[in-house]
């Protein structure tokens, strides 16, 4: 199969250009095929939601278990009743707050959504993204677009078309290439099943954000990496953002890390990287060293994170070392990321 590329202008705003594009783009999922398309988190991998077969045909460009359900895509706020059941109230404000964006629901289904879309639960994931091209494409689409991340499973999440282009060329009908992801890593899903909204997998929508919207929140207790429950989310038990090299998180005083790093820097030499904020750059010597934080922030972190595991992929490295971050509010989502990219490595030193 030919893997069309619709590269978009990169211009503010849509132009005629682009939606013609999109348009083109749209025609693919109509007719039962895979478009992968840009989001604020990251790439995702679409198809017709509604329909069995191209929900199969997501999995098996993919790769990915069946049991592991799909986040269904939609680009109008109304179009949540069409396939969610009792949609709450709770929900209805956490909509409000953060629709169009990185926030995921889980909704009992409607009988229209398939179990093929669904890995068989009886529940659906639904979730409005904040890109322009993102709502138009959907809309132009059918309305209802089934996407996990466009990489293929196991493989860090696409924050750039030529990621996709990587990992699922030939395997797809088109890809809608538009520049980096702003967020980088995956939108929080929160279950608003029970009655504290619990959240199943930490992204940029914070549990404070959300405790600050409907009172009250939870953790799935699962997400714990010495718990011996199952997280909730299927998907996240499998070890997902994995680098093919082995890698561990240093944590401690600045000074330790860096003397820590730099001894396994020496010991392994080019076939090691670290992953470094700007400020500590200098500190570290040998090896490679890639520029994880810009500025320091949690948020720069996120956006490069997964570029840098390609990245390191891609160069033959054997071991990562990165530093660690303050797990508080979009930390936890970085730390988890980075932990699991780790297999959960971390040396306190
Ligand atoms: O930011 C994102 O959410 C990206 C972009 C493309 O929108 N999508 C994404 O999809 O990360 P994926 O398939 O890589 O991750 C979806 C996660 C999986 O862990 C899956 O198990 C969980 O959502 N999930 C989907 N439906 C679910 C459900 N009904 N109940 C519990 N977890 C569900
Ligand atoms: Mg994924």
């Amino acid at each position: 199969m030919q893997t069309e590329i619709f590269e978009l202008s990169g211009e503010s705003g849509l132009t005629d250009f682009d939606k013609e594009k999109l348009d083109a783009a749209a025609g693919y999922i109509r007719k039962g095929g895979l478009v992968a398309f840009p989001t604020e988190t990251v790439y995702g991998l679409g198809g017709n939601a509604l329909d069995a077969a191209a929900s199969g045909r997501i999995y098996a460009a993919k790769g990915r278990p069946s049991d592991n359900p799909l986040i269904v895509h939609i680009a109008k706020r109304d179009k949540v009743y069409g396939i969610a059941e009792n949609v709450s109230e709770t929900a209805e404000k956490l909509m409000d707050a953060f629709w169009p964006g990185p926030l995921t629901l889980i909704f009992r289904k409607k009988e229209i959504v398939p179990d093929a879309t669904t890995g068989g639960l009886d529940t659906v994931a639904v979730r409005m993204p904040a890109d322009d091209a993102a709502l138009y494409f959907i809309d132009r689409a059918g309305g209802f677009i089934a996407a996990p991340s466009a990489n293929l499973s196991g493989s860090p999440s696409p924050t750039r078309a030529e990621h996709v282009i990587s990992d699922l060329s030939g395997r797809i009908d088109a890809v809608i290439a538009a520049g980096e992801s702003d967020i980088g890593i995956e939108s929080t899903i929160v279950d608003i099943s029970g009655e504290v909204p619990e959240i199943l997998r930490p992204g940029f929508v914070t549990p404070d954000m959300i405790k600050n919207t409907v009172g009250a929140v939870k953790l799935d207790k699962g997400l714990a990496p010495d718990s011996d429950a199952r997280p909730r989310a299927p998907g996240m038990k499998y070890r997902h953002y994995a680098p093919k090299a082995e890698m561990e998180i240093v944590s401690g005083e600045r000074e330790a890390v860096a003397s820590y790093i730099n001894e396994r820097l020496r010991e392994k030499g080019e076939t090691a990287a670290v992953l470094a904020s700007s400020g500590n750059l200098d500190r570290y010597k040998g090896g490679k060293i890639k520029l994880l934080s810009g500025d320091g922030s949690v948020s720069d972190a996120a956006r490069n994170l997964y570029a840098l595991l390609r990245e390191c992929d891609e160069e033959g490295v054997g071991f990562i070392y990165s530093e660690s971050f303050d797990g508080e509010g979009m930390g936890l989502a970085l730390m988890n990321r980075l932990n699991k990219a780790a297999g959960h490595r971390v040396r306190e030193v």
